[in-house]
């Protein structure tokens, strides 16, 4: 099991993802169930401020993640595809509200370790080596700095065609990062078992090219 950490923007899912394929493990993309949710609860009406509504709302839920081509995979969302529809301004500015709460965070907790149980994963999250799998084999965590976040963060959401300005972005990210870092329960942090990758000046071959040299020396 590889556990794959750090704050938005790092790189985390680009990096999770082909190493997963190179190493012929399952991704798995645990922001996306956290996204998901938030997206099923905007589209409901639901309050995101309402812990109580928000845990009921998961426990009628069912997201699915698939691997798809080019080691992407895709969110279904109690039967339906919403892949494309998670990555939206709108979802980046809640989905840490409701990442927040204690019980919704225990629900996913126990999903994410009933995915993980056969083993043979890279998990992506905040709280993977800490909390989800603090077993895990080998365990990340990336940064960047704020700058270099934020302008990934924009190129891709231009990419997806939403007009955004890259202040804005950059203010997101921040709030998010604070919101992720001082929540009371498994804030962001990092596993002190974990080998920091600061990523701002290295390209995604650099980055994998470390990753992959770890994972095959520990995993074997
Ligand atoms: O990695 P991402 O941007 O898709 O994550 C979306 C949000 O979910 C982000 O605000 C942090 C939160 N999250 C979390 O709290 N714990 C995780 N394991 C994964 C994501």
């Amino acid at each position: 099991m590889v556990a794959v950490d750090g704050p938005a923007g790092a790189g985390k899912s680009t990096v999770a993802r082909q190493l997963a394929d190179q190493l012929g493990f399952l991704y798995l993309d645990t922001g996306a169930m956290y996204r998901a949710l938030s997206y099923k609860a905007l589209r409901r009406g639901v309050d995101l401020r309402d812990e109580a509504a928000l845990a009921e709302l998961l426990a009628d839920t069912v997201v699915e993640l698939y691997p798809a081509s080019e080691g992407r995979v895709r969110v279904i969302l109690d039967g339906q595809d919403v892949t494309d529809s998670l990555r939206s301004p709108e979802i980046n500015a809640s989905v840490a509200v409701v990442a927040g709460f204690a019980s919704v965070r225990t629900e996913m907790v126990a999903r994410q370790r009933e995915l993980a149980r056969h083993g043979g994963v890279v998990m992506d999250g905040r709280d993977i080596g800490t909390f989800v799998l603090p077993h895990a084999d080998v365990k990340f965590y990336l940064t960047a700095s704020l700058d270099a976040r934020a302008e990934r963060r924009y190129r891709e959401l231009v990419k997806m065609g939403f007009d955004v300005g890259l202040d804005r972005i950059r203010d997101e990210i921040q709030h998010r990062d604070m919101l992720d870092s001082s929540r009371p329960y498994a804030p962001l942090s990092m596993a002190p078992d974990a080998v920091p990758i600061d990523t701002t000046d290295l390209e995604v071959e650099e980055v994998m090219a470390q990753m992959l040299e770890i994972c095959r020396r520990r995993l074997s």
